[in-house]
C-alpha cells in the first residue's frame, strides 16, 4: 500500500513506523498546510489510503489536499474538528470518497463498549447490583469526566433499571438512588484508565480497560486502513471507527453501519452533556 500521512506529529510518526515495519510504502508525512515542504498534491499520486492525524485547525485543508491528490480512502483520527465536519462529509462526498473517523481508534476501547452494554443488560436488570463507572486521567487532562467515560454511561443507562440520569460525582453526601455516578480522578499521568462496576451486598464485579500507550490507537487506525481497502467497494461517506469493528465482528467486511447509541442524558460538570 502506498500512504500518505498528514499530521507530523506524535501520531504521524507512530504510524509511520507501523506501516514500514509491516512493509507499505509511505509516501510522505506531511506538516500543517501552509509549510514551504508540502507539495503540491498530484505529485503524489497514486495514494491508496491518507491518515489524518494532525490538529483539528487543519482537517478541512487536509481533506482537500489528500483528495486533490486523486486518494480515495481515509483514516482520520483528529479531533474536536466537529464545526468543519459539514464541509468534510461534502467534500468526500462530492469526490466519491470513503472515510474512516474516530476520536479514538482504540480497538480495545470500542470491544470495551460492546461489553459494558452486555454487562449493563445483564446485571442492570437487578436492582441489587449499584452500578458505577470510574474513570483515572493525568492530572493535566483538561476535561472530565473524560469523553470515554461520558460515552460509556450514555450507552449503558437505557439499560440500567435504576438509574435515569448519569452525573460526575461532586459535592458532599450521597448520591441520588437513580444517580449513576461517574468518579473522575486526575493524578500522577495515567494515560487513561476506565472501570464499568457493579456492586452488591455480597459480590462486586468490575470491567477495566486501561491504556498503556498509542500504540494500540495505531493498531486501530492500520485496522481501519485495511478495512477501507478490502476488495469489495465501500459507500461513499463518513464512517464510525465502531461500524467497522462491528463490519470485520460480522466477518462480512461490510458495508458498515453507522453507530447510533440509545439516547440518555448524562451530566457532568457545568451541566447537561448530550
Ligand atoms: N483518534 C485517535 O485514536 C487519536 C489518538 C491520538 C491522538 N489523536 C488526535 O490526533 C491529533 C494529532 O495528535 P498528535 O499526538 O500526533 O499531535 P501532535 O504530536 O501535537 O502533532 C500535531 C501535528 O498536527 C500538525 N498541525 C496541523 N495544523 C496544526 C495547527 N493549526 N496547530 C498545531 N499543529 C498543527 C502539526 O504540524 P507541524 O508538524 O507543522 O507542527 C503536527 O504535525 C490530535 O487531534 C489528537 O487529539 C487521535
Amino acid at each position: 500500500m502506498r500512504a500518505l500521512i498528514l499530521g507530523r506529529g506524535n501520531m504521524g510518526r507512530a504510524i509511520r513506523d507501523a506501516l514500514e515495519a509491516r512493509g507499505d510504502q509511505v509516501v510522505a508525512v506531511l506538516p500543517r498546510p501552509g509549510r514551504a515542504e508540502r507539495p503540491s498534491p498530484e505529485t503524489l499520486a497514486p495514494i491508496d489510503v491518507t491518515f489524518e492525524f494532525s490538529h483539528a485547525a487543519s482537517v478541512l485543508e487536509n481533506v482537500r489536499f489528500a483528495l486533490d491528490s486523486g486518494c480515495r480512502r481515509m483514516v482520520l483520527g483528529t479531533t474536536g474538528w466537529a464545526d468543519d465536519r459539514r464541509n468534510v462529509a461534502d467534500a468526500v462526498e462530492a469526490a466519491g470518497a470513503t472515510l474512516v473517523d474516530a476520536p479514538t481508534y482504540s480497538l480495545g476501547a470500542v470491544l470495551f463498549g460492546e461489553l459494558a452494554e452486555a454487562a449493563a443488560k445483564l446485571f442492570g436488570r437487578f436492582e441489587t447490583y449499584d452500578p458505577y463507572v470510574l474513570e483515572w486521567h493525568r492530572r493535566a487532562k483538561a476535561d472530565r469526566p473524560s469523553g470515554t467515560a461520558n460515552a460509556i454511561a450514555k450507552r449503558i443507562l437505557p439499560y440500567l433499571r435504576t438509574k435515569t440520569r448519569a452525573r460526575l460525582a461532586e459535592g458532599e453526601g450521597a448520591p441520588e438512588p437513580d444517580t449513576l455516578e461517574i468518579v473522575s480522578l486526575r493524578a500522577g499521568a495515567s494515560p487513561g484508565m476506565h472501570v464499568v462496576g457493579f456492586d452488591a451486598p455480597g459480590e462486586s464485579i468490575e470491567l477495566r480497560i486501561t491504556a498503556r500507550d498509542r500504540s494500540a490507537y495505531v493498531a486501530g487506525a492500520l485496522l481501519a486502513s485495511d478495512w477501507l481497502r478490502e476488495d469489495r467497494p465501500h459507500p461513499v461517506g463518513i464512517y464510525p471507527f465502531e461500524s467497522v469493528v462491528r463490519a470485520v465482528l460480522a466477518g462480512d467486511g461490510g458495508p458498515a453501519t453507522a453507530n447510533v447509541p440509545p439516547a440518555a442524558r448524562v451530566e457532568t460538570q457545568g451541566g447537561v452533556v448530550q
